[in-house]
């Protein structure tokens, strides 16, 4: 990954689309979301990060339309749910949340967990989204390797990113090395451990080092490990904290330091053995 100094850096996705390697979360946001991409979009963020899950998608779109940034300067994921995939109506699915954002396209299309027997048809099918211009880019959440090694050869699209649950309790680091490999982006999920690290006594220690808050220290990790990230808040001042991240490197021994914190510790469900 280069050019980690702005707010707004970009990565390149194997599509070729530019993806801001930062974005707001808004999973659990509820009420607060309007209030929180706003905060996001005002201090400087370029990337919202929700799905039809969340039910929010509606106040998604209202706030980037009332911030009155360009819409091609927001870049928007969002996410299909099981229940579409498992019945394979997948444009009415894209569809509804185009209408909820209130925008004529999506950047970037999630299949937000791999539902068995399904998820190879219903990512085909999603493909077609693309020729019909609806979504600029695809890609996949909560896929391990097998998943991966299943749906690769079968697809014409590679997925242009995974976003999968990764922290420096679960490093996950045979997923994103495959990731990475594969030119997959590897996007983390629950990136902050969902605001556990914050007690951790090595982040706190490698915090106190670089004179920056814990979370600063473990998202800045996520991006040197090659990895975009989509910490949640709805809180103005943390939102704002976790996007300073721009103007420190952390070095390798830290960065190692925080790799050893691996305890493949999950905060939610394993994907091998999810309820679907
Ligand atoms: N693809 C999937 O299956 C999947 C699953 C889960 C999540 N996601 C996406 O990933 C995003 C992030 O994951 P996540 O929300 O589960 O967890 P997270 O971003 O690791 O953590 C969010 C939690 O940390 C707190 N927090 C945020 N910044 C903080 C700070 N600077 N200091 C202390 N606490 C802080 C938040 O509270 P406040 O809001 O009160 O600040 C919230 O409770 C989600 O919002 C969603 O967009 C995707």
């Amino acid at each position: 990954m280069t050019n980690l100094d702005r707010i707004d850096s970009r990565i390149t996705l194997n599509n070729g689309l530019l993806i801001p390697v930062l974005g707001l979360g808004v999973y659990k946001s509820g009420s607060k979301t309007y209030d929180a991409v706003r905060s996001a979009l005002d201090i400087g963020y370029r990337r919202i990060d929700t799905a039809s899950l969340y039910e929010n998608e509606e106040a998604v779109g209202r706030a980037i339309i009332d911030s009155g940034l360009k819409r091609k300067d927001v870049f928007i994921t969002t996410k299909i749910w099981n229940t579409d995939i498992r019945s394979g109506k997948i444009l009415e699915a894209c569809e509804r949340s185009l209408e909820l954002l209130n925008t004529d396209y999506i950047d970037l299309y999630l299949m937000h967990w791999p539902v068995p027997d399904k998820y190879v048809a219903a990512y085909c099918e999603m493909e077609k989204l693309l020729d019909k211009k609806l979504i600029k880019a695809l890609g996949v959440s909560n896929f391990l390797i097998p998943q991966l090694d299943n749906l690769l050869p079968k697809c014409n699209i590679v997925p242009a990113l995974n976003q999968i649950e990764t922290h420096p309790y679960l490093t996950n680091v045979s997923l994103i090395d495959y990731c990475i490999k594969h030119n997959i982006t590897p996007e983390a999920w629950a990136p902050i451990c969902r605001g556990t690290i914050i007690s951790d006594p090595v982040i706190l220690s490698i915090a106190d080092k670089y004179s920056r808050t814990p979370t600063q220290i473990v998202l800045r990790w996520h991006l040197q490990r090659q990895t975009t990230v989509i910490p949640k808040s709805v809180n103005q001042k943390r939102i704002a904290e976790n996007s300073k991240i721009f103007d420190f490197t952390l070095d390798d021994a830290d960065m190692d330091l925080i790799y050893d914190l691996n305890s493949n510790h999950r905060t939610g469900p394993d994907p091998a053995n999810f309820d679907f």
